[in-house]
């Protein structure tokens, strides 16, 4: 009965009877040291400094040394967007960390916890490819909204450049090494995420893919098993630049009806940083002007679950995106995997 009690006059009780609200307070981003630009990538491979800014609008990306990790980096962005935010780390509750590169396949989420001293918080990886980001921060706001959580740390963060094959100009100029993070608090005054759409479509997997290769190893006369590694990424790039372009501006209009706005409405687009063509193309076709498109690729390259945090944190600091503004943000890669949330920075 005591219990019973406690539990109704528990703070999070009562917030999700009000119906708890997500309000997202503070940003912060992080990037290896060194530079790697397209005229040192061309001693590398065959390429050029033209080929990859008409195709793709990178002139140079980060990459992570072998003394680096992606938890050190992750704990960088996320310690400066709880600086931001103006809370400690005792008072995270829950910590997503987006990525497809952990430290440890078992997870690197408790690691950060670890790192940036958050003892209460409960921590755990997901996966998305470069939807990731979108796909944690609508985990995260779930968590909010039934009233679980109030303060949850959602980390991007993706090391591509230990995954890549560096002999294959196809994919190796595309990516680059980052790690950016939000920070949502459960808040009674509305709600910041203001609506979302997430999607997949495993039948198209083969497009791209990080896939696991196994030979197989015999441990007894009856019983052998796969053994391998994971081999680097493979991407047929015509085909996800085309699913891009054609299955982003749908996720960003359902997630627009949803929080009840037109794409006139927003103030910024922020998507998947992996390749101008691709933004121009999806601006275009909501009609969203260039001047409202928030783009970054061209000095960190594709950095996967990192890269809309990253160029949100480096607009916010800019002071381009201001408390109140409406963004649409879409994340698009390998799954394959889309989303779209429509969310209002600052609130
Ligand atoms: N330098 C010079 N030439 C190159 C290079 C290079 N780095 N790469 C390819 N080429 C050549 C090709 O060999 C080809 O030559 P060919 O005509 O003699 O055969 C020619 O350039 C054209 O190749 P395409 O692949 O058709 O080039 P395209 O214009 O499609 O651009 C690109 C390739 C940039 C990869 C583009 O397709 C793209 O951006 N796709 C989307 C990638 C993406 O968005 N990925 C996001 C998800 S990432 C994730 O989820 C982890």
């Amino acid at each position: 009965m005591v219990m019973l009690q406690e539990f109704f006059e528990d703070k999070s009780f009562r917030l999700k009877q009000l119906g708890a609200g997500v309000a997202i307070t503070g940003c912060g981003s992080a990037t290896p040291v060194a530079t790697l630009d397209n005229q040192d990538l061309s001693q590398i491979v065959e390429t050029s400094d033209e080929w990859i800014k008409t195709r793709t609008g990178i002139r140079r990306r980060h990459l992570a040394s072998a003394s680096e990790s992606l938890s050190e980096i992750s704990a960088q962005a996320a310690d400066s967007a709880m600086v931001m935010a103006g809370i400690t780390p005792a008072e995270i509750d829950l910590i997503i960390l987006a990525t497809s590169t952990p430290d440890d396949l078992f997870g690197s989420a408790n690691q950060i916890q670890s790192l940036i001293g958050a003892s209460r918080a409960v921590a755990f990886d997901l996966t998305a490819a470069c939807s990731g980001f979108v796909f944690a921060l609508v985990t995260a706001s779930q968590f909010i909204r039934t009233g679980v959580y109030q303060n949850v740390l959602i980390i991007g963060a993706d090391l591509l450049s230990r995954w890549v094959d560096w002999s294959d100009r196809r994919t190796c100029v595309l990516f680059g090494d980052g790690a950016g993070a939000l920070v949502c608090q459960a808040t009674e005054q509305g709600d910041g995420l203001l609506g979302f759409e997430l999607r997949s479509d495993g039948s198209r997997n083969h497009c791209l893919n990080l896939a696991y290769q196994k030979n197989s190893q015999s441990l007894t006369k009856d019983i052998s098993i796969g053994f391998g590694t994971y081999q680097p990424i493979t991407m047929d790039g015509r085909e996800v630049y085309r699913f891009a372009v054609d299955k982003v501006p749908e996720v960003i209009e359902k997630a627009l009806f949803r929080a009840k706005f037109t794409s006139d409405q927003i103030d910024w687009l922020l998507l998947h940083q992996a390749n101008q063509r691709i933004m121009d193309a999806v601006a275009k076709r909501l009609k969203i002007s260039s001047d409202k498109v928030i783009s970054n690729l061209a000095n960190y390259g594709n950095t996967s679950a990192a890269s809309i945090p990253l160029a949100l944190d480096e607009a916010v600091r800019q002071g381009k995106i201001e408390p109140g503004d409406v963004i649409a943000a879409s994340g698009f890669g390998a799954g394959l995997t889309w989303g779209a949330a429509i969310f209002q920075w600052g609130r």
